[in-house]
């Protein structure tokens, strides 16, 4: 971690509590006439596609300031739009890809198996056991897994075994996190102490038995074990705290909430999703150092291919997985016609290989660090309050600092709109430096981020200061 956690969170609360650093008009004007001008063809495609489409667009990690982007190709760590721009890539396609995207041997496989093997076959294939191995080495604490098709998915597996396992119903998340959009996690979400904010369409008796704790406070936690006359049945973390660490996470914090969980009969669930091969290869448990009862996998375990996702765990939780046909004892129903298909087993396989023999996930942290520090300096230049750090290769910037606002202060509640504003124009500044970005505040590095191009992304982040008022 680039930055101690004190510093990170002194330096959040400078930003929300003055007021909020903006471009200057006429610069961003101009950042959204070149945007217009550069990217014509994006935006017949998105009068097109908003016909058919919800909005226009189904992908919410890139901002779509003032319009969505197409892409046309990608490769490396560079994305060309159908305007025939190339963007360098710190999406990657929002966290899955760390070798780079397209990365010759791992397609190959995938070319093969189709060709040789076919995709699905709807009974069990040797890469399902093989990939299970393959993060088994990496995650000692999960004796067994089992495969699924989506990060969401695979986070309302886990409450469900827990439930069944303790014979508990309390599930608690960490204010801030972000665990899919099942129904019982979309609660308190992005910003801490939001609660149902964003729970449109959900019916409040699903959060009869969710609550949230405010990140970091392992006393509240404390007491919300007694609160609830210890029937917790789990506890979900996001290893580097909420929003992939945006909220960033007190170090000593998920150790605590194992030994919270494991004194009052509860289990520890980590969601691994962005943390496996990107945090680092053991993710966030090895990271932090804690051994949770249940983890969530998604992303790099599947490499950017559709779509693979895993439960691991202890044996005798895991012991509650539904298998095969037949009912009887009490299982945690699951299932999945596209479940732990050939096709997403090998790229799981593979890519666990492949970063293994590249050292991905340390070059992509060297690349983050390297990309942090330098943004720092550029901020430092310029006098702003804004600052980076990094969880290796997941680099946060704060800017508007949207995720850190106290919403129940009378000045800073109202402010989201504008701090969520302020991160799309930046997204679109650094489209204008031809940089893509995780929603204008989080970049992701693969191992294919050459110190030039880290350069590169901090020269364009220079030149973005020198627009703000
Ligand atoms: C920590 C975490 N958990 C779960 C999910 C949901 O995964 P998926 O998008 O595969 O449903 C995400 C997705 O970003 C995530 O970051």
């Amino acid at each position: 971690m680039s930055m101690k956690y004190e510093e990170q969170k002194a330096k959040i609360e400078n930003i929300v509590s003055q007021p909020l650093r903006k471009f200057k008009p006429e610069e961003l004007k101009g950042i959204v006439e070149r945007y217009g001008r550069n990217h014509k063809k994006s935006k017949e495609a998105f009068e097109r596609a908003r016909k058919i489409l919800p909005k226009g667009v189904e992908h919410n990690l890139a901002f779509n300031f003032p319009f969505p982007l197409e892409s046309k190709k990608v490769y490396g760590c560079w994305m060309e739009t159908i305007d025939d721009i190339k963007l360098l890539d710190y999406l990657m396609c929002g966290g899955p890809i760390i070798l780079g995207h397209n990365y010759k041997p791992h397609t190959d496989k995938i070319i093969d198996l189709i060709k040789e093997v076919g995709p699905c076959h709807g009974i069990t294939h040797e890469y399902e056991y093989k990939a299970a191995e393959a993060l088994q080495k990496h995650f000692p604490s999960c004796e067994m897994i089992r495969w699924l098709q989506t990060g969401t998915e695979t986070d309302m597996l886990a409450l469900r075994v827990a439930r069944i396992f303790t014979n508990k119903k309390w599930v608690i998340k960490i204010g801030g996190s972000y665990h899919g959009w099942a129904d019982q996690l979309v609660y308190d979400m992005h910003i801490p102490g939001t609660k149902r904010m964003e729970s449109h369409g959900i019916p409040k008796e699903i959060y009869k038995w969710i609550d949230s704790c405010p990140p970091n406070d392992i006393e509240e936690l404390r007491r919300m074990f007694k609160e609830k006359r210890r029937k917790v049945a789990a506890v979900i973390v996001e290893p580097m705290g909420g929003e992939s660490g945006a909220n960033p996470v007190r170090p000593e914090f998920n150790k605590e909430v194992e030994e919270l969980c494991h004194e009052n009969g509860a289990l520890m669930i980590s969601d691994e999703v962005v943390c496996a091969f990107r945090l680092h290869m053991g993710g966030g448990q090895a990271y932090f150092g804690y051994k949770p009862d249940l983890s969530v996998f998604g992303k790099i375990v599947g490499h950017g291919y559709p779509s693979a996702a895993a439960l691991g765990g202890r044996a005798d939780v895991m012991a509650t997985v539904a298998g095969g046909v037949g009912g009887g004892a009490k299982k945690a129903y699951c299932g999945g016609t596209l479940a732990a298909n050939p096709l997403t087993c090998a790229a799981a396989y593979w890519a666990i290989k492949y970063v293994e023999e590249t050292n991905a996930t340390e070059k992509a942290g060297r690349a983050g660090t390297r990309l942090s520090k330098g943004m720092n300096e550029v901020f430092e230049k310029y006098n702003l309050p804004w600052f980076s750090y990094n969880y290796n290769a997941t680099v946060h910037f704060h800017t508007s600092c949207v995720f850190g606002i106290d919403i129940t202060d009378p000045i800073q509640g109202p402010q989201i709109k504008e701090r969520k504003e302020f991160m799309e124009h930046l997204g679109a500044a650094l489209v204008d430096q031809e940089i893509i970005s995780v929603a204008g505040s989080r970049f992701y590095t693969c191992m294919q981020h050459s110190d030039e191009l880290v350069d590169r992304a901090i020269q364009g982040l220079d030149n973005i200061c020198q627009k703000i008022e």
